[in-house]
This record gives structure tokens, sequence and C-alpha cells, in this order.
């Protein structure tokens, strides 16, 4: 099942309030007890059977990572699922020889990416899927590449910085991300969920996973040729689950510690 790209195709859209709006109904139906198996049977996987992972198993659990959602919709990832063994060995090596790397029927490396916001800002309006771009989203499009540019030396941060923080004494102003740090960090959020729908996608179809981010980055950067813009946030081992494949049973501390209602 190939990824569904962007296209203007004809909306539905329906009048509510007196306005035409896109309208995209709840689905019913969904079996949630299936997606509680799915979350709660997700374990890090560190032992892997020699079974091979189906090609068309990893294009759909690619195709879900490529769902997740993800600030202003800018999509700020990419997965390098390393298939030459020469570039495998290295890599496990670059694990650290970890076993779930050494034993993964597939290795995917994550990839955080700050290089491509403009390009990107530029392509949401260019395929906006709807007949017109509003007025606000064009403007926030626009402004997008001027917000995220640190400058050198983070100096465009450090004015927007002050600004905003002298804005933030009047009103609710966004404090980031303007530096270098915050963009990537910016990235590496919605990268990493995107990681969670690719394991997840992987229990969904019969095989587990494990995330690592036990890895020597530059090991990492030299095999894939990554630019600086480019962080590996992730290298995602998978396959099919070996009998002792998980060490231990999953340790949660009380939901207390986690979840406050105020
Ligand atoms: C960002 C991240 C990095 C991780 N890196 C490694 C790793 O390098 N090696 C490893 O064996 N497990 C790694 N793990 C797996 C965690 O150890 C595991 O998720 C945690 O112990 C909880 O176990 P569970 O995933 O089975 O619930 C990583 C998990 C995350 C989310």
């Amino acid at each position: 099942m190939p990824a569904k790209s962007t296209k203007k195709t004809k909306p539905t859209v329906v009048t509510i309030d007196g306005k035409a709006r896109y309208h995209e109904p709840a689905p019913t139906g969904i079996d949630l007890e299936s997606f509680h198996q799915v979350v709660i049977s997700r374990r890090s996987v560190r032992k892997f059977t020699d079974k091979a992972i189906p090609q068309a198993v990893l294009d759909d659990c690619l195709d879900m990572a490529l769902l997740a959602p993800c600030s202003s919709g800018l999509q700020p990832w990419e997965f390098f699922v390393v298939r030459s063994a020469g570039k495998k060995a290295k890599l496990v090596k670059a694990c650290m020889s970890q076993l779930a790397a050494k034993t993964a029927a597939e290795l995917i490396v994550c990839v955080a990416r700050t290089d491509r916001i403009d390009e990107f800002s530029r392509k949401m309006l260019r395929e906006w899927p709807m007949p017109d771009v509003p007025k606000l989203v064009q403007r926030y499009y626009q402004l997008i590449p001027y917000n995220y540019a640190p400058g050198p030396l983070n100096s465009f941060a450090l004015v927007k910085k002050a600004a905003f923080s002298l804005g933030g004494m009047v009103a609710a102003v966004p404090r980031g991300p303007y530096t270098k740090s915050e963009v990537e960090l910016w990235a590496a959020k919605s990268t990493a969920l995107a990681c969670e729908n690719l394991v997840l996608a992987f229990r969904a179809h019969g095989f587990d996973t494990c995330m690592m981010e036990g890895f020597d980055e530059v090991r990492v950067r030299k095999l894939l040729n990554l630019g600086d813009a480019s962080m590996p946030i992730m290298v995602v081992g998978a396959g099919e689950r070996a009998d002792d494949g998980v060490f231990w049973p999953q340790v949660r501390f009380e939901r207390e510690l986690f979840v406050h209602e105020v």
C-alpha cells in the first residue's frame, strides 16, 4: 500500500452555522480491544528470530509512521531502511553491537531534519488540499521560515526571544523554537511521534521492535552521509520476537507520579 500523496481532490464541504466547512466525519466501529492489545503488547524486544519482514508489511509500517502528527504539518522526519549487508554490518557496530540490532530483520534509522522548513512551507501552500488557501494559512506558512530561522550564532533567535519576552509581559506569545537547539528539539518531537507510530504498526502486523538511542551518532551520520541539519533520533530494530526476546516484565511506576488533574 503506497503512501498517499497530497492531491487537490475535491473535499467534502458542508454548511455549518451558515459557513462552508470541510467535513471529515469521525470514524466509528474502531475495535478498541485491538487497539489496547497493540499498545499493551508492544515491548522492547532485544532478540529476534531470523524471519524476514514482508516488504508489504514494512511499507505499511513506514506509511503509518508518515501519518504521525507533526508540528505545523511540516513532516521534519526521514527514515532510512538500511538494506545493504555492508551498511547493515556497520550500523550494527554503530549500535554498539546490541543484540537487538544484531538480530533485527530490519534496521531503520529515524532522522529529524531542520533544513526543509522553508521548502516544505512552500510545498504546503502549493499542495494545500482545498481549492483556496485561507489567508491566515497563507500568512502562517509565509512566516514560518522566518520564525524558525535561528540566524548565524543564534543571532536572530536572541532578538526574537528578547522581543517576545517583552510582548509576553502583556499577552501569551510563542517562546520558541528560536535557537538552533530549540529548532532541533522541535524536529525531534515530531520525529519521535512518527517512531511510535512505526513501532505500533509493526506490533499490529505481529512483528516487534526495539527503539535504540544507544548508537554512535558520528558513525551513523557518516554511514548515511547526513548533513548538519539531519539528526539521527533513534534506530529502530524490527523483526519477529524470539521466545526469549523480552528480557523482563514491563515496569511502570504508580500512575499518581505522572498523571495530574489540576
Ligand atoms: C528513545 C529511546 C531509546 C532507547 N534506546 C534503547 C537502546 O539503545 N537499547 C535498548 O535495548 N533499548 C532501548 N530503549 C528501550 C527502553 O529501554 C524501553 O522502552 C524501556 O525499558 C521500557 O520497556 P518497554 O519498551 O518494553 O516498555 C529505548 C527506548 C526509547 C524510547
